[in-house]
């Protein structure tokens, strides 16, 4: 690790705290530097080989470089790859989109998950012409003024700024409820629904473990957003192509007023994108008076990769091999951590798990919250010095990849249980 180390050191001189997104600084005891990727592998500039279960946190559904990814990809790039004028790749990745989601009928791309959500909030406020949105605690939606809000005090609705330079009066505007408590929501929407744009949730929490919602909870606030005349944003961005083709809303049978995706949509290149009904989506410039622009929406090479790495997981059994992966990492952890004595809960949804360190169901933010984050860590630590990459943090999420056969799990959890073992002592 010794190039690494030198590199961090150099990188903190030129770059804050010397990474690009903060989550990379906490890895332990400093970040490694990566050479490439291949598979389920990372390679770092220290020659050490990883099992990855962060890939990219959440896009790289097929593995890193995935052979029809990167030959689309290598054809497309010696055509150039930016016009100011639209592509036919749009409209085919577009046309996917809408054929997979009955909620979405018109799209726009733009670059990131973040920006995908800012333009649906400013989407729902032009549509509905109210200013206020419902958002959850421990729900993350990027870094985006209006969604950088947690709880206020008990006694009030609205929020208060989770990162400075976020103003009050911009929090004010958003009302903070409980994940899987509906209760929560109704409350909040009695007092303050005919005011409300929409209610913005991720269907699966992704961003504070992996937490997946109680039946009845997406239906639940689909039926309370009607009522008030708020429209229902669903955020899968993570888990959008991730749970399935359809994402949370085909897997848990609900639709969105507003779906935002992003992360595999682009294969691994930067994308993001905003779907919903003709009605709403007409709103948007330069059909309608909410603006949105952007020099790299729908850039070529993001629609390309997006557009092969869909065709994959629509043609092969990708989805299979993930599933499969996640199911036995989950169900292999809980046991090496139950015969080790060690109490734990593993919430799973596929393709995507999270271990808590902690006794009873995790639910909610505070439920997660509860869990031993440091443990957590220490085992994030631990693997990695034996060749196993998990995010640096209890409150991200362990992600599968078709690239992740029966093989590399046995090789995982023969990994895992040597550090289980050794923590206990
Ligand atoms: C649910 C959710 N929404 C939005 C975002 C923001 O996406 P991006 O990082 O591409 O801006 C993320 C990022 O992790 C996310 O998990």
């Amino acid at each position: 690790m010794e190039s690494s180390r030198r590199l961090y050191e150099e990188a903190q001189g030129v770059l804050v705290g010397g990474v690009n997104s903060p989550v990379r600084a906490a890895i332990r005891p400093y970040p490694f530097f990566v050479r490439e990727g291949k598979g389920p592998y990372l390679v770092t500039i220290d020659g050490a080989k990883l099992i990855d279960y962060v890939l990219g946190y959440g896009p790289l559904i097929l593995g890193h470089a995935p052979e029809v990814v990167v030959r689309r990809v290598v054809e497309y790039v010696s055509r150039g790859w930016l016009y100011g004028a639209p592509t036919e790749l749009e409209v085919a990745l577009a046309k996917k989109i809408v054929s997979h989601f009955p909620s979405i009928r018109r799209v726009r791309f733009v670059n990131s998950g973040g920006e995908a959500v800012a333009t649906a909030i400013r989407l729902a406020r032009g549509y509905t012409g109210r200013k206020k949105i419902l958002k959850f605690e421990g729900c993350y939606h990027g870094a985006v003024d209006s969604v950088l809000v947690k709880a206020g005090s008990a006694a009030a609705h609205f929020g208060s700024p989770s990162s400075a330079g976020v103003p009050e009066e911009v929090a004010k505007l958003t009302l903070v409820a409980r994940y899987n408590d509906l209760g929560s929501v109704e409350r909040i929407m009695r007092a303050e629904g005919n005011d409300v744009a929409a209610i913005i949730v991720e269907p699966v929490m992704a961003n504070y473990g992996v937490i997946p919602p109680r039946e009845g909870f997406l239906r639940g606030l689909r039926e309370i957003a009607d009522r008030y005349g708020s429209l229902l944003i669903l955020d899968e961005v993570v888990t959008g192509y991730r749970l399935g083709i359809g994402g949370a809303q085909r897997y848990y049978n609900v639709n969105a007023d507003i779906t935002t995706l992003g992360k595999i949509i682009g294969g691994g290149f930067p994308i993001g994108a905003v779907g919903a009904r003709e009605e709403i989506m007409d709103k948007l410039s330069p059909k309608g008076p909410v603006f949105n622009a952007g020099t790299f929406n729908g850039h070529p090479i993001s629609m390309v990769a997006g557009l092969a790495t869909i065709e994959v997981l629509e043609t092969t059994n990708a989805y299979e091999v993930a599933i499969r992966a996640s199911r036995r990492l989950a169900e292999g952890i809980n046991d090496v951590l139950g015969r080790y004595g060690i109490d734990n809960v593993v919430n799973w949804v596929p393709t995507m798990l999270q271990v808590f360190f902690t006794k009873g169901d995790v639910v909610d933010h505070e439920t997660a919250s509860r869990s031993d984050a440091k443990l957590y860590l220490k085992l994030h630590e631990e693997l990695l010095k034996r060749g196993v990459f998990i995010a640096p943090s209890q409150f991200e999420a362990i992600f599968t990849s078709a690239a992740h056969d029966d093989n590399v799990i046995d090789e995982t959890l023969r990994q895992f249980e040597y550090v289980v073992k050794e923590l206990k002592h």
